[in-house]
């Protein structure tokens, strides 16, 4: 009988498992594509951070909340509540903010209308509320945040700023929530698992293609 009842549990830890390995090489991909900041003009390291601020600061929240709507795990709401309860009560717009006019980056209306459209697709896919393609898609999300803080500092200290707030506060709690979206996706596969047809990597395919164009800006989409 515990052999019946362990065997799917184990299945299921080395299929969670193996999309996390999935995802962490993705974000490998993306970190290893990162140009050097003292190789780009300061022109193209504002626009990084321009960029990235333009998608952050008003979206990071809606997005989770879009997850934690879609999900039907009862065990898996708190999980994203917490995330969220940091978010709000430690004002991380607020954060973001400061750091992207420490560094003159705030966003123009061009940088926030070049990666519109990339942006867009984001934004419509969770409105699907899809529980589990959601939650992978913001473990995938705090798992590369937490990787391109260190190149994020790095592009404020090349435009004169030692403004680090935000860069230090994401460069460690989001080790811990990376690994509870992990935990919570596994949660969500066992009450709400995903139809055979369904694409798993949906969202993470379409924010990968929006980080690039953070990163790459116009360019991204001339070159495409
Ligand atoms: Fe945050």
């Amino acid at each position: 009988m515990s052999a019946i009842t362990l065997a799917p549990q184990l299945q299921d830890e080395s299929y969670i498992d193996s999309i996390q390995e999935q995802i962490a090489a993705i974000i490998d991909d993306l970190i290893a594509q990162l140009p050097e900041p003292e190789r780009l003009t300061s022109e193209q390291r504002r626009g990084i951070i321009a960029r990235y601020s333009a998608v952050l600061e008003g979206n990071f929240i809606y997005w989770m909340t879009a997850a934690y709507i879609a999900v039907k795990s009862d065990e898996v709401r708190p999980i994203l509540a917490e995330n969220l309860f940091e978010e709000v009560r430690d004002a991380h717009p607020v954060m973001l903010r400061k750091f992207a006019v420490a560094a003159h980056a705030f966003p123009t209306d061009k940088d926030a209308l070049s990666i519109d459209a990339d942006l867009r697709n984001v934004r419509l896919f969770l409105g699907k509320l899809q529980g589990v393609q959601s939650v992978l898609t913001m473990a995938f999300f705090e798992g590369w945040i937490q990787r391109f803080m260190a190149y994020l500092a790095d592009l404020a200290g090349a435009q004169g700023s030692s403004e680090r707030e935000y860069t230090d506060v994401h460069g460690v709690c989001d080790i811990t929530h990376t690994a509870e979206l992990y935990r919570a996706l596994s949660l969500e596969m066992a009450v709400n698992p995903i139809s055979p047809d369904a694409d798993l990597f949906e969202g993470v395919d379409l924010l990968r293609t929006l980080i690039i164009a953070i990163v790459q800006g116009p360019d991204h989409n001339a070159a495409a």
